[in-house]
């Protein structure tokens, strides 16, 4: 894959990010996430790729853009063939609420690199290259988290546990509290958090708990490129969706994946906050019709990763984008 891409993708973040982050506390979650589907789908038609959606928005029948087999991109004959995997608006609820780590995401790969992960929920373990090696997802959260205390060189009272803060956590989250550990519960927004434990200063040492399965492997395609780790398990709420795993080609359903089950590299990773949070700012709308983005660009092949700031000037973009 042409390392110049990843610069390219990240105009379709910035463009959902831009559209999404107009709806920011307005308590409108269809509308937010239709204003960065709208703007990812179209920023897709300026670019050279011959692009199918793997994770998207849901199946054809259910998502009228950027569904599961969409193809994306003009084609063409020197165009890259790829595997797309991508989330326009990862916290459609912050977004609508103002709160904390909603982003635009697109993960790329090679054609067949990525798990069809069905639209099912995941137990998931996260954490960065510093603890990369030392967690297991079916080990019990304690054996983790003095595991990943153990590689980082830290007290367990100074590793930081990030979890989704749900009904069906409270088990896991009384398992936490007991090690001595730090938690900081998030009230959405996963992948931004698994991200955000192969950053050095985030704070955020290890995520653990369940969350959805697609933003499981994108989530993947991150900590690949950060050298760090991320294990998942399907967890089924229903016959229809083992049947619906099994469709998708996902084989033994029930096993733990691995990273590279999940997606195998080269693999790119492009991510815009549209609200703030550990990884990203959120965008911000400044005098003069300008707004800033703040974004990541990672690629596996090189371990190489780039924020980007950008300041855009809406009066000269498209209306999709200014979100007008
Ligand atoms: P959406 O952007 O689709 O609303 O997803 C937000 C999210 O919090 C994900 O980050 C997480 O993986 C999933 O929802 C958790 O699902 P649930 O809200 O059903 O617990």
């Amino acid at each position: 894959m042409d390392r110049n891409l990843a610069l390219e993708f990240v105009r379709i973040t910035e463009a959902a990010a831009l559209a999404s982050s107009r709806w920011m506390g307005r308590g409108d979650e269809k509308a937010a996430d239709q204003a960065a589907v709208d703007a990812m789908r179209r920023a897709f038609n300026s670019l050279r790729i011959d692009g199918t959606v793997v994770i998207g928005e849901g199946e054809r029948d259910e998502a009228p853009m950027l569904y599961i087999g969409e193809k994306v991109g003009m084609a063409g004959p020197d165009a890259p063939s790829v595997d797309i995997a991508l989330d326009p608006l990862e916290g459609t609820t912050i977004c609508a609420t103002g709160g904390v780590g909603a982003i635009s995401v697109i993960a790329v790969a090679e054609r067949g690199r990525f798990l069809h992960a069905p639209d099912t929920y995941m137990d998931k373990i996260a954490c960065g290259p510093g603890a990369a090696g030392s967690i297991d997802i079916d080990a019990p959260p304690e054996a983790n988290i003095r595991a990943v205390a153990k590689k980082l060189g830290k007290d367990i009272s100074d590793v930081t546990v990030v979890i989704l803060n749900r009904p069906r956590h409270e088990k896991l989250i009384a398992e936490v509290r007991k090690t001595g550990a730090r938690i900081h519960l998030i009230g959405d927004g996963d992948v931004s958090a698994a991200v955000a434990t192969g950053v050095v200063d985030s704070g955020i040492d290890l995520l653990l708990g369940v969350g959805g399965a697609p933003e499981g492997v994108i989530s993947a395609a991150a900590l690949t490129c950060l050298g760090g780790d991320f294990q998942g398990r399907l967890k089924f709420r229903s016959d229809e969706e083992r049947a619906r795993a099994t469709r998708m080609g996902v084989s033994e359903i029930d096993r733990a994946f691995r990273m590279t089950d999940l997606c195998h590299g080269p693999v790119m990773f492009v991510a815009t906050g549209v609200t703030s949070g550990p990884l990203l700012k959120g965008v911000s709308f400044l005098p003069n019709h300008r707004a800033a983005t703040h974004s990541i660009v990672m690629r596996s092949a090189t371990g190489t990763v780039r924020t980007i700031e950008a300041t855009h000037d809406l009066a000269r973009k498209p209306a999709t984008m200014s979100g007008r």
